[in-house]
């Protein structure tokens, strides 16, 4: 594709975004800095945790900003989530916002609003959005917030919270079918937590931006594997990755299946890593978290190769750069994989209902209220 085709391609699927999402968002009102969209907005005006006078909307994606004053914008400064809609249920929401909780709670961000109130607008924006027969996925996103020029946190006011709604469809069927070859970035490499805890769902993404550039740079591939900065294997730049190992006998026995991947100290604990380590299990295969793998163990014969993630769910990889994993098709225990997740995403009782009644919420929601200081 030339660089003008990619282009055309990229307006049209922004313009179809555009078509569809909703975006809720929710701010405190500082006079000349909050967008006038909101404040203009008919909503109430509410006190938060810390008493600011805050305003929330559900907008359509050219109706509402974010202040370019946001340190999120400034300095990438805010942690997000990313989740799955199907069958009219977000799969997994409770993993999601606790994963949520758990990042907020490593950069010293609060939600400013309960978790009740959060997921009730969520799902209202949801329901606003038109996800016709397929996926939706919902990009949550908590700032620092608006601040002045400088880095310090202690100079924003509290977080912005926004929530992009719209359908996805990351990797065509026929990719799950013939699999999928992954780039290797050697030269960006995975920092670890010293430097960023990989665990830290962070809107820092320009480490990962920069490995799939190089790592990708071969027409074809959407997706590059990083390494540590010792070389092991850590993780592709929003997937996870497995590894799996077949012994002799493995026909008949699933225990001569190892499914493998790398420690958490590398990478992200993937909501959708640890459902597939779950359902590896209940197969009866073993399952083993390794800080130890090289590229090298992922391919060659008897292997099988797959990534997961919120938006690939489980994808067979084929090659890495040039060298082929197993014989170069998707394996059956990877292929096991895809069918058993798909199984679960497919069920919306793994998840909350969008058109879960307010009165119902109550009882499936744990109004987790970080501490604020
Ligand atoms: C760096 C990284 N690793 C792994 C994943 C997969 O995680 P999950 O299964 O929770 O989507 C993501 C997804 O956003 C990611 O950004």
């Amino acid at each position: 594709m030339t660089r003008r085709e990619e282009l055309r391609s990229a307006s049209e699927a922004l313009r179809e975004v555009g078509s569809r999402a909703r975006v809720y968002v929710s701010m405190p009102i500082i006079d000349g800095i909050t967008p006038r969209v909101l404040v203009d907005s008919p909503g109430p005006v509410v006190e938060d945790a810390h008493g600011l006078p805050r305003k929330d909307g559900i907008f359509r994606l050219d109706e509402v900003g974010l202040s370019p004053m946001d340190h999120v914008a400034l300095y990438g400064d805010g942690v997000f989530e990313g989740m799955l809609i199907r069958n009219r249920s977000i799969f997994l929401y409770r993993e999601h916002m606790d994963r949520l909780d758990a990042s907020m709670e490593k950069v010293s961000v609060a939600l400013p609003i309960s978790r009740y109130d959060l997921t009730e607008r969520l799902l209202e924006t949801c329901r606003a959005v038109d996800l016709g027969d397929g996926p939706g996925y919902i990009r949550l996103v908590v700032t620092r917030g608006m601040g002045d020029l400088g880095i310090n946190p202690r100079k924003c006011v509290t977080p912005t919270i926004f929530a992009i709604v719209s359908t996805i469809r990351l990797y065509a069927p026929e990719a799950y079918e013939r699999g999928i070859r992954l780039g290797l970035s050697r030269q960006m490499r995975r920092p670890d937590r010293a430097i960023l805890d990989p665990n830290i769902k962070s809107n820092n993404y320009l480490n990962n931006v920069l490995a799939l550039i190089e790592g990708t740079a071969d027409q074809g591939l959407a997706e590059a594997l990083m390494l540590t900065h010792s070389g092991y294997v850590a993780e592709a730049t929003v997937d996870n990755i497995f590894s799996v190992r077949k012994y002799p006998g493995w026909e008949h026995d699933p225990s001569k299946v190892e499914v493998r991947t790398p420690s958490s100290e590398y990478c992200l604990v993937g909501i959708t890593r640890g459902t597939v380590m779950e359902l590896a299990e209940k197969r009866g295969y073993k399952v083993i978290v390794r800080d130890d793998l090289l590229p090298i163990d992922l391919v060659g014969p008897e292997k099988e190769c797959f990534m997961t993630g919120t938006g690939a769910g489980v994808m067979p990889i084929t090659a890495i750069e040039a060298v082929t994993v197993g014989n170069g098709a998707p394996g059956p225990v990877t292929r096991q994989l895809v069918e058993d997740i798909n199984a679960l995403m497919d069920d919306p009782a793994n998840g909350l209902g969008l058109d879960t009644p307010s009165e119902e919420l109550a009882a499936i929601i744990d109004d987790v209220q970080t501490a604020i200081d």
